[in-house]
Order: C-alpha cells, then structure tokens, then sequence
C-alpha cells in the first residue's frame, strides 16, 4: 500500500517538470489526483499516459472561475480533496532590473506575479472549503530563490519570497484544521519558462544553462531531475508522517545555503 492510499490530491502546472514528477509519484503512492494546467497539449498527453484515477482540467491559474473549475471536477471524479498543490510558475531567466526596459517592467510584473502568487492565492481559495472538510493541507513549490538573491531576477525572487509570506500567513489561519507547507527545490531540467512581457514564452531554462553548470554549484554535486524534489511533497501531504508540520518551508536546494567558502574557494574534495 502506498503512502498516500486513497489521497486525492490538486496539483497546478501539472503538465511537466516537477508537476508531472509529483502527479506520478502520488499515483504510485496510491493517490486519486486531479490537475489544473495551462497547455492543452500537455493535458493530452497526461490524459493518454494516465488513464486511471486522474483528472485534468485545461485552464489558468490566474483565473478564479479555472481554480474552481480544476477543484470541482477533483471533487467530481474522487469525491473529496485531500491535498492542494500549487506549483504553476514562470521564471524570468535571471532579467536584472536594470536590463527589463521601463516599458516592459510593469507587465512584466503583472504577468510573472500573476502566476506566481496571484496563482497561488486563488488556488488556496477554490481549495480551502474542501480542505477544512477533510483536514487536509496545502503544499506551495518554492525555490533556492525563497531564500536566496541570484536564483532568478527581481521579479521572480520577489514572487517567491512572497509565496513564503502566502504560507506563513495560510498556515496561520488555517490551524488547526489545514496544515500548509512549502517546498523549495533547487534547478532541474524542466519546461521552465519566462512571461510574454519579456518575450520569454518560448525560452526554456536550460536553454541558458547546462547540468554541468548547475551541478558544479550544488554541494550535494549532482544534477537532480524533477523526481528527486517529490519526497518531502509526500512526507508533507501524509496524514500520517506528518501530523506535526505546518507553516514549514522544506529548503530542498542540494546543500546550496550551506554552500560556504570553502565550496567557493574550490576547498576540500572529500
Ligand atoms: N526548473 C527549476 O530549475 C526550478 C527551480 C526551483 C523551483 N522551481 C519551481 O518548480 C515549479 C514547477 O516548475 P517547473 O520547473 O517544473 O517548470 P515547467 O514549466 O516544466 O512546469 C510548470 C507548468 O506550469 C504550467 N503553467 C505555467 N503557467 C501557467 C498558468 N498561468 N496556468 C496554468 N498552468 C501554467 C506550464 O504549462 C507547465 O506545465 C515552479 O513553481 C518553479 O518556480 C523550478
């Protein structure tokens, strides 16, 4: 029996990277779970390879009436929700403040924090009644760039550390009936994109970066896929393994904040 036997989980941007990682590992842990994603074509393809105790919905995190949609057809096809998961983001390639023109800046903004915390927000919304019924929890994807400058440009570092703030204050009113975590993974390989205000839709994160550049940073010295994020989403979702945390960020970054000087004086090989 899986660790989730019977769970039903939402997870948003579902359709790839660490979406799609998290949607086959709690099928494999024996949860019922539904997804809200933009790309059409990816819910295709989901719908093909998943064909049992799944559910998508096509639509935008950015959009109420999308969130509500994603959460009814959960509760339609599964009956209850156990788990929201929101983790739909873009990323802004690490664009400077001083490199985004005044023209774009503003969009910009609008769009990127749009998705990455307006997204997050309504998500919670749609999910939070169902949650209070079962006493269930929310889980937000974080990133290295919740805690840390570099990670990403002004834009996407603030949308992160401010999903930080949408946890604490979530976990805050929601106790003791909903608990609600975060996870923040380091880089991986994934469909990773930026907003159409800065022409990035169609650039993908490693278009600018390789394994080898991003192994050579982590002091855990390897380049993790998306599964190797899904572990503590488990840990986090389980009613039973985790009846004690809430409100806790779980910095899943591969030993980057205790990366140190030694690492970056190129120091000890062990
Ligand atoms: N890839 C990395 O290096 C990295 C590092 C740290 C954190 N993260 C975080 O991981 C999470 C997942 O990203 P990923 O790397 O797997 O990227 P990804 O692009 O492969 O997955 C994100 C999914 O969200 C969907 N999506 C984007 N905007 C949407 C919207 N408005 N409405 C609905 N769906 C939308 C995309 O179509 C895509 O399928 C994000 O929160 C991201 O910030 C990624």
């Amino acid at each position: 029996m899986g660790a989730l036997q019977d769970q039903v989980v939402l997870i948003t941007g579902g359709g790839s990277g660490l979406g799609r990682a998290l949607v086959e590992r709690f099928l494999a842990e024996g949860a019922r779970v539904g997804v809200l994603e933009r790309s059409a074509e990816k819910v295709a393809q989901l719908v093909k390879d998943f064909p049992r105790n799944f559910v998508a919905v096509v639509g935008d995190v950015r959009s109420m009436t999308d969130n509500e949609k994603a959460v009814a057809a959960t509760i339609a096809n599964f009956g209850r929700l156990d788990c929201f998961i929101g983790n739909a983001a873009v990323w802004d390639h690490g664009i400077s403040l001083v490199d985004i023109s005044s023209e774009n800046l503003p969009a910009a903004f609008d769009e990127l924090i749009g998705v990455n915390l307006k997204g997050y927000l309504l998500g919670a919304k749609a999910a939070t009644p169902e949650l209070l019924k079962s006493q269930g929890s929310m889980i937000f994807t974080l990133s290295n760039a919740a805690f840390y400058p570099g990670g990403g440009g002004p834009l996407y570092t603030a949308s992160k550390h401010a999903a930080v703030g949408l946890v604490r204050e979530l976990a805050y009113e929601l106790a003791p009936k909903v608990r609600v975590n975060a996870v923040g993974p380091s880089g991986m390989a994934s469909d990773l994109r930026g907003p159409e205000a800065l022409g990035q839709q169609d650039k993908r994160i490693m278009d600018s970066r390789t394994p080898e550049a991003i192994r050579a940073i982590l002091p855990l010295q390897f380049f993790p896929e998306p599964a190797d994020f899904t572990g503590p989403y488990v840990l986090l979702a389980s009613r039973t393994d985790n009846r004690t945390l809430s409100g806790v960020l779980i910095n899943a970054d591969c030993g980057l904040g205790i990366r140190g000087i030694r690492h970056v004086a190129g120091g000890l090989t062990l």
